[in-house]
């Protein structure tokens, strides 16, 4: 199992400290969320603090788009240092082209579903990506609750990788805490993505490794 932090709930005024913080914990690499208030109905972050990440740090950097039309952005998130990049199969008509485009410049690819995108809608790409994010909450917010149909939905799309001999990882992302970790895990996600139980309590570095132990 491989943790993931969301900074979307750390302090952003000492965005630095509180990567080293997870780093110190664990964490095997840190998830910045994007969105532009179309997609979904917030805005959070762009290019400039994933390059502020990437001075911070030496993990992966996991850039999750919720964004429309997202080939306009990739490139300049990749230039920020970007090292995976998921987009939403619901913003793009186009995703075998991003995803190629993705691989061309060095990124892992991803792809994510919203809670109400059926695994159907990964059936001519799934060959293509080296991992899938599955949204546990409706994207746009951190901290909301975890919704319990995730768990049958990992365990579906483990049963479809593993029938296909396919290497791709599952990566889960909302609401994840102490109380399903275990479970996400034992279902077959292999990198959990958690904001609030990572930065919510003060202690990044404690949180990390209490939600990592969990999972062992
Ligand atoms: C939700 C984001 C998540 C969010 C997770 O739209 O994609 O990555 O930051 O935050 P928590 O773990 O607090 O639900
Ligand atoms: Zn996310």
């Amino acid at each position: 199992m491989i943790l993931v932090p969301s900074i979307l709930a750390a302090d952003f005024g000492r965005l630095a400290e509180e990567v080293a913080s997870a780093e110190r914990g664990g964490a095997g690499a840190i998830h910045a969320d994007v969105m532009d208030g179309h997609f979904v109905p917030n805005l959070t972050l762009g290019p400039a603090i994933v390059k502020a990440v990437r001075r911070a740090t030496s993990l992966p950097i996991d850039v999750h788009l919720m964004i429309e039309e997202p080939d306009r952005f990739v490139d300049p998130f990749i230039d920020a240092g970007a090292s995976w990049i998921s987009i939403h199969v619901e913003t793009t008509p186009h995703l075998q082209r991003t995803i190629s485009h993705l691989r061309g410049r060095g990124v892992r690819p991803g792809v994510v579903l919203n809670p109400s995108t059926p695994l159907s809608s990964l059936e001519e790409i799934l060959d293509e990506v080296d991992y899938v994010l599955l949204m546990s909450v409706n994207p746009g917010f951190g901290g909301q609750a975890f919704l319990p149909a995730s768990l049958g939905k990992v365990r579906r799309l483990r049963r479809i990788v593993q029938e296909r001999g396919l290497r791709v990882q599952i990566e889960v992302d909302g609401g994840v805490d102490s109380s399903n970790a275990r479970a996400l895990v034992d279902a077959g996600a292999e990198l959990l993505v958690a904001g609030s139980a990572v930065f919510g309590e003060g202690d990044p570095e404690a949180s990390s490794r209490r939600l990592i132990e969990i999972c062992q």
